[in-house]
């Protein structure tokens, strides 16, 4: 893979589809250990740069991974893999989420855990998981900018904000990207948040582009979750909602075939054409799936296409919201 894309006018240059670490950890069930730090080596032997985590997936066990995978990595792919790192989010030993904190001293605190587990010098780019409404956005991003100015930090970033956010935090230093959900039934972005991100030169990474495993043609009504599954809470997973959704699917698939790619190769690649802006991460935790989704890259979609697929999924066709009720009520995005 040798397409690159560069986050904002401010932003490193990154492989056009990051790897997203999180179900290697956390939130999707069972993974297996060796299969997924020879996902992570598989990734950067294709040349994936960009490793998307969180201190909170796994409470540390997703950076563990992440510095093993790098460590027993050919030091030329090591030495080109950026870390997206996200932070703030507070969690009980049981593993409950318990709010989000944003204060400048616990930023400090985060990051120097962070880079332990890592085993790095400096995170790529850092961000706040959420943002924590008992602090001003100016004050946790005046505390990265001094992680910055320490030269432990290279990059600021956001997650799941809005407008008036973005363009509070912009103020205070310049911003790399927005890492936001967006695909093919995740397009609330699109009215305000991504022209804000445009006008101010704030790139977009782009996650659950495959919403979670729901739209990549693999997820059937059948599935059985595991009580730690993400998607046995979600909404959109859940009966009545499942089978519209998967009746989407259907659709898509249509397309895919005539196209001779598959249904995840046809999400990713839309996500790709909605500009060069946007870099989707991609939650692969197996080479299988990381291979597939590397070849949406091979994928062109010309205006037929698009057409084709805007009219098999029109925007807003999901049921249900795209996160629990009690969880949209911390998406600053969603306001
Ligand atoms: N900022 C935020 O608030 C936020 C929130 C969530 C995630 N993220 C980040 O974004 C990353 C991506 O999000 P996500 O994992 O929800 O995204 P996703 O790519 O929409 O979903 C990943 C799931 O899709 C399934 N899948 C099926 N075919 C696939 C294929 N070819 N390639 C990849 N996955 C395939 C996999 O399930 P099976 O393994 O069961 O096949 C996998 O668990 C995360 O890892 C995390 O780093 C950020």
């Amino acid at each position: 893979m040798t397409a690159i894309r560069t986050l904002g006018s401010t932003g490193p240059q990154v492989s056009a589809l990051g790897l997203g670490c999180m179900g290697m950890s956390a939130l999707y069930g069972e993974s297996d250990r060796t299969e997924s730090i020879a996902t992570i080596h598989a990734a950067l032997d294709a040349g994936i740069t960009l490793l998307d985590t969180g201190d909170f997936y796994g409470m540390g066990h997703n950076e563990l991974l992440i510095n093993e995978a790098l460590r027993t990595a050919p030091a030329a792919a090591r030495e080109q893999a950026l870390t997206s790192v996200k932070f703030g989010a507070l969690r009980t030993v049981e593993g409950a989420f318990t709010g989000y904190d944003g204060r400048p001293a616990a930023v400090k605190n985060f990051a120097a855990y962070s880079l332990q587990r890592l085993g790095t010098d400096h995170i790529d780019i850092y961000r706040i998981a959420r943002l924590d409404p008992d602090v001003p956005i100016e004050e946790t991003v005046g505390a990265i900018a001094e992680l910055v100015e320490a030269g432990h930090v290279r990059h600021i970033g956001l997650s799941e904000v809005g407008p008036e956010t973005i363009r509070r935090a912009a103020a205070v230093a310049p911003i790399s990207d927005l890492q936001i959900e967006y695909s093919l039934i995740s397009r609330s972005i699109e009215d305000t948040i991504l022209p804000v991100c445009r006008e101010l030169g704030v790139g977009i990474t782009a996650y659950g582009v495959l919403s979670r495993g729901l739209i990549s043609g693999h997820f059937t009504r059948d599935r059985e979750l595991g009580p730690g599954d993400f998607r046995a809470m979600s909404p959109r997973f859940q009966g009545e909602n499942l089978r519209h959704n998967l009746d989407l699917v259907d659709a898509l698939r249509k397309i895919a075939e005539q196209k001779g790619a598959s249904v995840a190769q046809i999400a990713i690649a839309w996500v790709l054409s909605r500009g060069a802006d946007i870099v989707p991460l991609v939650g692969a935790r197996r080479r299988d799936r990381l291979a597939e989704a590397l070849g949406a890259l091979d994928v062109t979609l010309d205006a037929a296409d698009l057409a084709a697929i805007e009219e098999a999924v029109p925007a807003g066709a999901a049921a249900g919201p795209r996160y629990p009720e009690n969880q949209m009520a911390h998406l600053d995005s969603e306001r």
